[in-house]
């Protein structure tokens, strides 16, 4: 049986396990931000939230002098106060921020405290005030994440969420019992300079699956990343879907 790809011009790393998606997820994250900030000066990364990037983002932590140009920002934040178990803000400041000792000038986070709309607004006003004067903001790097419905970032299945493009940050209610989200919209996503996307453990296999294989958007939002311009997939040999 034969593993599936995603399309061409995207690029597919498959590494072991958990462990070795961290080691090369950091590896990848790092580069990025050599490369941003050897040709623009600065390397503005956005950052998903999940169980997955942990790991790397330990790692990266590591590295604290080489990530001295990275301006961090974030890919989607839940509704909830910073000190909360479930901010993605929180998790990353846990992993990565403070072991590295990132200055709070570094940081741009969504405030999930004040409400879905009103974070949002707040946050697409900084995100165009620093990167978008010409057009969408344009990110060198996005690190996201799939879930096992096929989301990603804050963009839920059956919500209408990426088909939104009315402003660079939107709210979205994702249902289930989950609460509101703050989440960059497709149009910033797309946008990015390159955008790796995490995947790792069985879970992972069907949405891969339906996000590298064309259709309805909305019914798998990370379908969204088809229409971006440099992709790269790294994924665990549990999460590695087969063909068809
Ligand atoms: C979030 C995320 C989200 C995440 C996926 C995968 O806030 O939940 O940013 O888009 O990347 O849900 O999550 P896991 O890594 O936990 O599977």
């Amino acid at each position: 049986m034969s593993a599936a790809t995603p399309p061409p011009g995207h690029e597919l790393v498959v590494v072991e396990d958990e462990r070795a998606l961290a080691s090369v997820a950091a590896a990848r994250i790092a580069a990025a931000i050599e490369a941003a900030v050897a040709s623009r000066g600065a390397a503005h990364v956005a950052l998903s939230g999940g169980s997955t990037p942990g790991g790397a983002y330990r790692l990266l932590a590591a590295r604290g002098p080489a990530l001295a140009g990275a301006v961090w920002w974030w890919v989607d934040e839940r509704c909830v106060p910073p000190t909360d178990e479930r901010s993605n803000y929180g998790a990353a400041r846990a992993q990565l921020l403070e072991p590295a000792g990132i200055a709070p000038s570094r940081v741009r986070r969504m405030e999930g405290e004040l409400g879905a709309e009103v974070a949002a607004r707040r946050y697409a006003a900084c995100l165009t005030s620093e990167l978008g004067e010409r057009g969408v903001p344009t990110l060198d790097l996005v690190i996201a994440g799939i879930g096992s419905d096929g989301h990603t970032a804050s963009l839920f299945p059956r919500t209408g969420s990426v088909r939104r493009g009315e402003a660079p940050v939107i709210d979205v209610v994702p249902g289930g019992g989950l609460e509101p989200r703050v989440t960059l919209a497709a149009p910033v996503l797309l946008a990015a300079r390159r955008v790796l996307v995490l995947a790792s453990g069985a879970a992972k296999r069907e949405p891969l699956l339906a996000a590298w294989t064309a259709g309805d958007e909305d019914e798998t939002p990370a379908r969204l990343y088809l229409r971006a311009p440099e992709v790269t997939w790294i994924v665990d040999a549990h999460a590695l879907p087969a063909r068809p």
